[in-house]
């Protein structure tokens, strides 16, 4: 059975939760918080309660090697901040001196340990390593649900070290929204899938078949279903090795109760990324030289309907390159709809979460929940389980 936070007894007790705080930085600043703001709820629930917290995260992806680019050091400060306390941070995450840190916390401190992913013992789910680590700890908690599809030292090996060890609270809703409300959702349901690649979405779309009433597909993975569908999609990207897929998808549909909806018009730009040369187009429209980079406003309509009438919505993707303000129309009049309709909406993905936040921070709180996973987010719509979830549950 899965043990939740709220279960645990934690005054003056060492706590070691496993956090994702891989976060995005530019030159040493963090460019979206996301991800440490939604730990906090778990962090402070512990201080509370008297337990004194150890946090491990992997950032980025080091290759076992120390590397200051790589540092959890920007992702400390942002917590302290968030946290408004000051926090004790470690520079290595095994070392006799971290692991006394830990030790002579007192209740309501915390510590940070440096990025795991400087040894590669944590990636290879080395269990002498993941030892070490549980020496910082009376209980365990795992509350990265972002990492939550990799087998690794501080999420998998670590766990039979411990006795006491369960969820936080980010984890918690997560598996509400992304597991439980998958298998008990309230119809008409409706799949918003975007982004540029289809191989990572397969899975999400085949689990959605019979599911979803209506799958809408936008972004440029589009673009490779309208070309299988036999339009000429200009220069615009098509993943022309995945056409018999797309192929495959649509005709498995056609035998399940589930419609695929595709844009109808789009902008773009001509002759090149980046050319500044802004395009309208519909079908016909689309000449040789036509990139096209968002959906049109006539799209937009005829998924606004869509949206109007679902009652449970899952979304992962943008509708187009919504990190450029030339073609983030779609996905903005998409995020509008959603949150007009008032539904259960769920959003899911990076790309996702960031181009709601771009758009108007303050919106992320009016959908029922916005997930911090990436690949872990993509695996539950799949329909598959979580490995360091699962381990839990033993
Ligand atoms: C993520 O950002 O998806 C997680 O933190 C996992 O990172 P990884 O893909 O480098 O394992």
């Amino acid at each position: 059975m899965l043990r939740k936070l709220k279960s645990f007894d934690l005054q003056s007790k060492r706590v070691l939760i496993r956090v994702d705080f891989n976060v995005p930085i530019d030159n040493d600043v963090i460019t979206d918080d996301y991800r440490i703001q939604k730990t906090i709820p778990t962090i402070k629930h512990c201080l509370d309660q008297g337990a004194k917290v150890i946090l491990m995260s992997h950032f980025g992806r080091p290759k076992g090697k120390i590397n200051p680019k790589f540092s959890l050091m920007p992702a400390g400060e942002k917590l302290a901040e968030l946290l408004e306390i000051p926090i004790k941070f470690s520079h290595d995450c095994v070392s006799d001196d971290a692991i006394d840190v830990s030790h002579n916390l007192q209740s309501g401190e915390v510590h940070l340990l440096e990025n795991l992913r400087f040894y590669n013992e944590e990636i290879e789910n080395n269990s002498e390593f993941a030892t070490k680590l549980s020496k910082h700890g009376e209980i365990y908690l795992n509350d990265a649900f972002g990492t939550a599809h990799r087998e690794h030292a501080s999420n998998i090996g670590i766990v039979h070290n411990f006795m006491h060890k369960g969820i936080g609270l980010l984890i918690e809703k997560e598996l509400e929204f992304l597991s439980d409300t998958l298998n008990g959702s309230l119809a008409p349901v409706l799949l918003i899938i975007g982004g540029a690649k289809i191989d990572t979405k397969i899975d999400v779309i085949h689990n959605f078949l019979n599911l979803a009433d209506n799958i809408i597909i936008g972004g440029a993975m589009a673009n490779t279903f309208l070309t299988a569908n036999g339009y000429n999609m200009g220069k615009s990207l098509v993943e022309t090795d995945k056409l018999e897929i797309a192929k495959k998808i649509l005709l498995d549909s056609s035998k399940t109760k589930t419609r695929i909806i595709l844009p109808i018009d789009f902008n773009g730009e001509l002759d090149e990324l980046g050319s500044g040369s802004l395009k309208y187009a519909n079908y016909d429209d689309i000449k040789k030289n036509m990139i096209c980079e968002d959906i049109g406003e006539l799209s937009v309509n005829l998924f606004s309907d869509i949206i109007g009438k679902s009652k449970t919505i899952f979304w992962n993707g943008t509708l187009g390159v919504a990190e450029n303000k030339d073609f983030a129309f779609g996905t903005e009049r998409i995020i509008d709809k959603i949150i007009e309709n008032e539904c259960v909406a769920i959003a899911g993905g990076g790309d996702t979460v960031t181009a709601i936040r771009n758009y108007d921070n303050q919106l992320i709180d009016k959908f029922s929940h916005c997930s911090t996973g990436g690949g872990a987010c993509l695996e539950l719509l799949s329909g598959k389980t979580l490995p360091a979830i699962e381990i839990l549950g033993k």
